[in-house]
């Protein structure tokens, strides 16, 4: 059995012949499939950073063809116990051990950085069944199958959900009305692309909350570190990825920035938006600040983006705040996007699995 090859990036032919594989995979049977396209995952695996590390990993076939990729994500100023792995494998040469031989790249790795819990991304489409009934079920896959066979459980599903627009100005105008009788003293502010000077800081401070305010079931995860030097980082490798982004905030009476939506659209994927995060911190909480900010933001984008375009989301299932707000807006659901999750215990750390 052969075994895995790191892929230099730098290589334009490398990189284009391991995405290849890896892009078919991760796409593979999805209608809603938004894996990052070949120029911003580019960009992203060749900057350097110290925020997170990338690592491109594949395996061949006897021809001595690609026959599986996998990239592994490792943060480094926080989160550091982990390690996330993603893996495809061609669908003409599955079941041959080729998805087995990258995981257990990802093992050495996992060994090597001294990381311990194992956290794996999965999205399952909804079956059409399960979506007038059941919106929260999933069909089983040969991912899940392959995971489950590697000891990872699942730890966090969200649901993944599209809206169509551009979405009409008065339907838009309504909701704006009805959230602003409750949320008088609060200002809401957007800008593009730039975080103003006078926000960076608090800008980031949320940032940091975001990842344990949102649900996140069994995953383990700690809070992010961030600060302005990494919300200017994140912001410049955006632009360089020809992702452009609307961002609002809402402003407390006494200048508090009390939450944030971010809405991003991306040259090299034309036809889809992406709405990131949105979070509006504990104390101002139910004063309808999340329906203001989105509608805000939405109208913003349509200033200069009325072509028709999907916006895609994802939230926890038990997020029944920001769920309610999504299905006012329109969102419907079309998969389930699941976290799956393994300890190792450090001294297992040299092992053949995942
Ligand atoms: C999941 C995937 C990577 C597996 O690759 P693969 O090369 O076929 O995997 P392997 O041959 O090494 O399988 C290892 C074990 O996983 C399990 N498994 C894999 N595919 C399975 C399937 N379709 N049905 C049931 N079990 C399966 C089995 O236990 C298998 O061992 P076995 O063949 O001895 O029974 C591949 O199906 C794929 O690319 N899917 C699309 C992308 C994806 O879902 N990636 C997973 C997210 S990290």
């Amino acid at each position: 059995m052969s075994t895995s090859e790191r892929v230099d990036p730098r290589s334009a032919a490398a990189f284009d012949a391991w995405y290849d594989v890896y892009r078919a995979a991760m796409d593979d049977g999805r209608e809603y499939a938004v894996t990052w396209t070949r120029e911003e995952l580019r960009v992203a695996v060749l900057e350097e950073s110290p925020y997170w590390t990338k690592e491109l990993w594949a395996v061949r076939d006897d021809a001595g063809e690609l026959a599986g990729a996998m990239v592994i994500e490792l943060p480094m100023k926080d989160n550091t116990t982990v390690i996330s792995p993603r893996i495809g494998v061609r669908a003409d040469v599955r079941r041959r051990g080729y998805g087995s031989v990258l995981a257990r790249t990802a093992a050495d790795r996992a060994a090597q950085y001294g990381r311990t819990v194992v956290q794996s991304q999965l999205d399952v489409p909804l079956a059409a069944e399960h979506l007038a009934e059941r919106p929260g079920e999933a069909a089983a896959t040969a991912g899940q199958a392959f995971l489950e066979a590697n000891g990872l459980e699942p730890a966090n599903f969200e649901v993944h959900r599209i809206l169509e627009l551009p979405l009409a100005e008065a339907f838009l105008e309504t909701l704006a009305a009805e959230a602003a009788e409750h949320h008088q003293g609060y200002q809401l502010v957007s800008w593009q692309d730039r975080c103003p000077d006078e926000f960076v800081d608090a800008y980031a401070a949320l940032q940091s909350i975001f990842a344990l305010e949102a649900p996140q079931g069994e995953l383990e995860k700690e809070a992010e570190s961030w600060d302005a030097a990494r919300l200017r980082a994140v912001e410049e490798q955006s632009l360089a990825q020809g992702r452009h982004g609307w961002i609002t905030v809402t402003v407390a009476a006494d200048g508090t920035l009390a939450g944030n939506t971010e809405l991003y659209v991306g040259e090299h994927a034309p036809g889809k938006a992406f709405q990131w995060s949105t979070l509006v911190s504990p104390p101002h909480r139910g004063h309808r600040l999340g329906l203001a900010l989105k509608v805000r933001n939405h109208r913003e984008l349509q200033r200069s983006h009325s072509e028709p375009l999907v916006v895609h989301t994802w939230n926890g299932e038990q997020n029944t705040a920001m769920n309610a707000v999504n299905a006012k807006l329109g969102f419907r659901p079309v998969e389930q996007s699941q976290e799956w999750q393994r300890r190792i215990a450090p001294a297992a750390l040299i092992s053949d699995r995942l």
